[in-house]
């Protein structure tokens, strides 16, 4: 039998009462302690977990000898701090995403992490879902030929953040989803957007973001706050085939399109000879087992914390990402001008 792990949460606010129910009834693990500065969300998950312990000081977490991990769960621009802490203190460590708001930061718990030999876990919370296996599965396959373009929309009305802009909070999903993907890195970012909600200096609620990768393909992300509609939609095209994942579907998320362009062997001549080169094939939507990200997120936590093996989403997977950002933001200054990463 595997060895029991004593676990807190820091931050009960929207995300954190999704990891606590995980991580609450993961075997072998014991939700020790649950840490949030605001009293009024202690009390609620205190009536939901009578016996976890509560505190509104997360060094009280960081300091209990008892607790071996620690999930983050707090706005962005506290993880690298109290993650900094916690990893000083020999504590096993899981941050939302994206995992910090600079690459400086990310590349120190990286470091500091490697140097106590702990495990340090970004929540790319899609890496562990079923469809985008299911995606990469297809694609490592050959089906869709080799990968020329990918597109994202992650488009709702809010949930507005405060101290990060809607790159930041929407596209490390898509950033995540396309690096794991491709198995290649991005090697140049173009991003331009508004801040039309005049939210604050440097928070755009919609932005456009472009990403060479270094293998050649060419990705456009666009993320929004102001919205009507919630769209949570990807699109991959290949040279044999194209792949559309539309998270809003209850079922058929995934749709596999045999279109594309032929092109004569012998070239073409004519206009009309360029028409029929368009293929339009038959579509089809592949069939797989949901089963909650989160639940498999916070079992290969507790799994890479008891093996010492890296997690499928690495400080430096997190790293990756926030790469990405903070050219972003460094583009978005400069009117949407090409950043070389
Ligand atoms: N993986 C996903 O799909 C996903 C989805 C939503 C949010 N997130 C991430 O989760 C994190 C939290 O986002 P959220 O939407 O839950 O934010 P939130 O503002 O709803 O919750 C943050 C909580 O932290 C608490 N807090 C603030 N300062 C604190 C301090 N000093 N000590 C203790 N507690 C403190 C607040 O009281 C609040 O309850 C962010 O990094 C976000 O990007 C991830």
């Amino acid at each position: 039998m595997s060895t029991n792990l004593n676990v807190a949460v820091i931050g009960c606010g929207y995300w954190g009462p999704n990891l606590i129910r995980n991580f609450n009834s993961a075997p072998n693990c014991t939700l020790k302690t649950l840490c949030d500065a605001n009293q009024k969300r202690l009390d609620v998950m205190k009536g939901l977990y009578p016996n976890v312990q509560t505190t509104t000081d997360y060094n009280e977490v960081i300091n209990d000898p008892e607790i071996q991990a620690i999930v983050i769960a707090l706005p962005v621009h506290l993880h690298h701090p109290v993650a900094k802490a916690a990893l000083e203190n020999g504590k096993h460590v899981l941050i939302e995403k994206p995992m910090t708001s600079s690459v400086e930061q990310s590349k120190e718990l990286v470091a500091l992490a490697k140097q106590k030999n702990l495990t340090l876990m970004v929540g790319h919370t899609f890496i562990y879902s079923a469809p985008v296996r299911k995606i990469k599965e297809i694609i490592d396959s050959g089906e869709l030929g080799d990968i020329i373009y990918m597109s994202s929309r992650r488009l709702n009305l809010g949930l507005f953040q405060k101290d990060i802009n809607v790159t930041w909070d929407l596209a490390p999903h898509d950033l995540a989803i396309m690096l794991y993907i491709l198995g290649s890195e991005a090697d140049s970012v173009n991003c331009t957007g508004v801040d039309a909600l005049n939210i604050s200096e440097n928070i755009e609620a919609i932005t456009n973001l472009s990403v060479h990768f270094k293998n050649g393909v060419f990705a456009n992300i666009q993320s929004s706050w102001l919205d009507p509609n919630k769209v949570r939609d990807m699109t991959f095209v290949g040279t044999k085939k194209m792949l559309v994942f539309n998270d809003i579907e209850q079922f058929e998320k995934i749709k596999i399109y045999d279109k594309g362009i032929d092109m004569p062997e012998a070239g073409y001549s004519t206009f009309a000879d360029f028409v029929f080169a368009y293929r339009n094939g038959d579509m089809y939507s592949p069939a797989f087992n949901m089963v909650e990200p989160l639940k498999l997120e916070a079992q290969h936590f507790l799994d890479c914390i008891r093996s010492g093996s890296t997690p499928l989403t690495s400080g430096e997977d997190g790293l990756k990402v926030v790469q990405i950002l903070e050219a972003s933001s460094l583009s978005l200054k400069q009117n949407g001008a090409q950043i070389v990463l």
